[in-house]
């Protein structure tokens, strides 16, 4: 698929702007803080209702204005639709698809999909946990959109299971404050269970495509890698960790038995210290792990290489390209792994870089050039 055109109104910098793309290499070119992230940052937001830079919508809509909109018209074998998002900070978003209004902007998942690589993705390697939990959920969701309801389940779970624990500090009466938590248990593991084997199946399936785009773009072999690490009792999180997908029943009840396990500290401090929502995914060069240990240069290959290995599993996936977008990769890597960055990336359906500098781009991926000054965009 290919983004045809993209319409932004009182998104970040922009009061207004209307952009027309063709298929194949787009590059936008201007000064720092001119406004080019902000373009494909609209763009991923449309295809993942969440921003790559910030956890609020509020910095998304442009200062003094109340509302932002983003739409953009997405083309697949021939095909037009038209995605409109509002985006009403404090207030729920509303979504369109064509001509219809949708019952949640969640139904707008899978109409547009795209990859985004930017600086921020250092963290994917040397963040925390929650980085690399959301690098796979946010996949899962663009592979099967059904995911997102999941998530939002869990989330829901998890938080009024926390509230009991907590409230069962301070109650007098403990035992009856928490009653109610084996029912908590059940519904968390249930939710929990499904989405730590789907995650489990995510990671088999990326791990061929990662260890060839990690070598692809250091030139080397380096064995990337990455090892689940459940916060399930320990056998369970033993076998996960050596590379084994257990069936969801089994990862339930293991689920159900590690809840028990924990039910003294939890009760104590009042969270929940077992689940997805406390898991990690280790990244590996070889037998280091590459937190701590890589350089710059091997942790940005590392992102990238997440990235383009998320990328090559959708593709070959759904069978249709995601919109793939470098937001200012190339200024950040040496002459030949920009190189093979652009080999890799010539034969993708549409393709959007950002770079303050346009020689940084390889010449082989020039494409449709736009220009980016003080938050307006002429195709040059
Ligand atoms: N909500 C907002 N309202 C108005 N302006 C905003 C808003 N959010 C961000 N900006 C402005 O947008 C500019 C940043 O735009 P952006 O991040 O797209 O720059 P860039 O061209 O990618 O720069 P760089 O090359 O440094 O990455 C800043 O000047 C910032 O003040
Ligand atoms: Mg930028």
């Amino acid at each position: 698929m290919f983004v045809r055109r993209l319409i932004l109104q009182d998104f970040r910098s922009y009061a207004s702007a209307d952009l027309e793309f063709d298929a194949g290499v787009s590059t936008l070119v201007g000064l720092n803080g001119q406004g080019k992230t902000n373009v494909v940052e609209a763009l991923g937001y449309l295809a993942s209702l969440s921003s790559h830079r910030v956890a609020q919508d509020a910095p998304l809509v442009r200062a003094g204005a109340d509302q932002a909109v983003v739409q953009a018209v997405v083309e697949r074998d021939g095909h037009q639709t038209q995605l409109q998002l509002e985006i009403n900070p404090g207030r729920s978003n509303r979504a369109q698809l064509g001509r219809s209004p949708l019952t949640r902007p969640r139904d707008l998942l899978g109409s547009l999909r795209t990859v985004l690589f930017a600086p921020e993705d250092l963290a994917l390697v040397k963040g925390d946990p929650s980085e690399r939990r959301r690098f796979l959920d946010d996949l899962l969701v663009a592979r099967q959109p059904r995911w997102a309801a999941a998530r939002s389940d869990y989330d829901k779970i998890l938080k009024q299971r926390n509230a009991l624990l907590k409230n069962a500090r301070t109650a007098a009466d403990r035992g009856a404050a928490l009653a109610t938590l084996p029912v908590w248990d059940t519904h968390l593991a249930q939710v929990g269970a499904n989405l730590v084997y789907a995650r489990l199946r995510l990671l088999r399936d990326l791990q061929p495509y990662l260890r060839l785009a990690y070598d692809e773009v250091s030139a080397g072999q380096s064995d990337a890698r990455t090892t689940y690490r459940s916060s399930l009792y320990d056998e369970l999180a033993e076998q996960v960790a050596a590379g084994e997908v257990p069936d969801v029943a089994d990862l339930e009840a293991g689920f159900v038995k590690s809840l028990e396990q924990q039910r003294g500290p939890e009760v104590d401090r009042g969270i929940t210290l077992v689940g997805p929502h406390r898991d990690d995914v280790v990244l590996q060069l070889g037998a280091l792990p590459a937190k701590g240990y890589a350089s710059h240069g091997e942790s940005w290959s590392f992102a990238l290489g997440l990235r383009i290995a998320a990328f090559q599993l959708l593709r070959h996936d759904l069978g249709s390209d995601p919109v793939l977008v470098l937001d200012d990769v190339f200024a950040e890597l040496d002459a030949g792994r920009r190189r093979r960055l652009a080999l890799m990336v010539g034969d993708c359906e549409q393709v959007l870089i950002t770079a303050a500098v346009g020689e940084d781009v390889p010449e082989s991926l020039h494409g449709g050039r736009f220009t980016v000054t003080l938050g307006s965009v002429t195709k040059a």
